[in-house]
């Protein structure tokens, strides 16, 4: 399969290599080819990883999967170009923690989540709420020892889910299946929570 990846921080590295391992045909999609993430990874990836633009990366994926900052959908959506996921099945992975006045909130507040942001803003993209729970180095081939195995999904267009469910349990996770996209909700604000939790020790 081929995947494209917006964002080479430490998911989009995370998920590239663990993927490519995997056999699949990776874009890692960056603002700057040139950064050391990107070269690490296209040069350790056994001639299954590729570097390039978020736009590229998109228009690269049979599955495309967001990894940048999530309060940032809409910005990042002007870079990635809303015009290459059209159709696409999209890996939503972001959390859209913000800070405001010293306290760190959902940027999109309780009634509305970053996948569904991104979904209203492209209507023809596939978009699949998972991994944002997950550390970004269990996400794929997670240790039973070290964590959950079981990923939460949410979205609203079943054959999305039944492409990335097949992925995910190639990549030794059962899924459970939370219904619609607006229970992306629920996925990210316990990421959020857990943020301002953290901040505020
Ligand atoms: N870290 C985790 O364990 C984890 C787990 C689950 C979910 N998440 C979520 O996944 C997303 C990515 O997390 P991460 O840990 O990979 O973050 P990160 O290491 O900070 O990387 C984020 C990447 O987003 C891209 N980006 C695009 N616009 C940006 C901007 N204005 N400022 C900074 N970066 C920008 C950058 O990639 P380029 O420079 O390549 O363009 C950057 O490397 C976040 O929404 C996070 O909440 C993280």
């Amino acid at each position: 399969m081929r995947i494209g990846i917006i964002g080479s921080g430490m998911v989009g590295s995370s998920l590239a290599a663990g993927l490519a391992r995997h056999g699949h045909d990776v874009m890692l999609g960056t603002r700057d080819t040139s950064n050391p993430a990107m070269m690490e990874f296209v040069a350790t990836s056994d001639g299954q990883g590729y570097a390039g633009s978020y736009a590229e990366a998109a228009r690269f994926g049979d599955i495309v999967i967001t990894a940048y900052p999530g309060s940032l959908v809409l910005e990042t959506l002007e870079t990635i170009g809303a015009g290459n996921l059209a159709d696409k099945v999209v890996i939503d992975v972001v959390n859209p923690i913000a800070h405001v006045d010293g306290a760190t909130v959902a940027a999109y507040g309780a009634e509305d989540s970053a996948a569904e942001v991104l979904q209203r803003a492209v209507p023809s993209a596939r978009v699949v709420k998972a991994y944002n729970t997950i550390f970004a180095r269990r996400m794929v081939d997670p240790d039973p020892g070290d964590g959950p195995t079981t990923m939460r999904i949410a979205g609203d267009d079943a054959g999305a889910k039944a492409e990335v469910s097949a992925l995910l349990e190639s990549t030794g996770w059962s899924v459970r299946d939370l219904g619609g996209l607006e229970h992306a909700r629920e996925l990210e604000a316990e990421v959020v929570e857990w943020a301002a939790s953290r901040d505020a020790d």
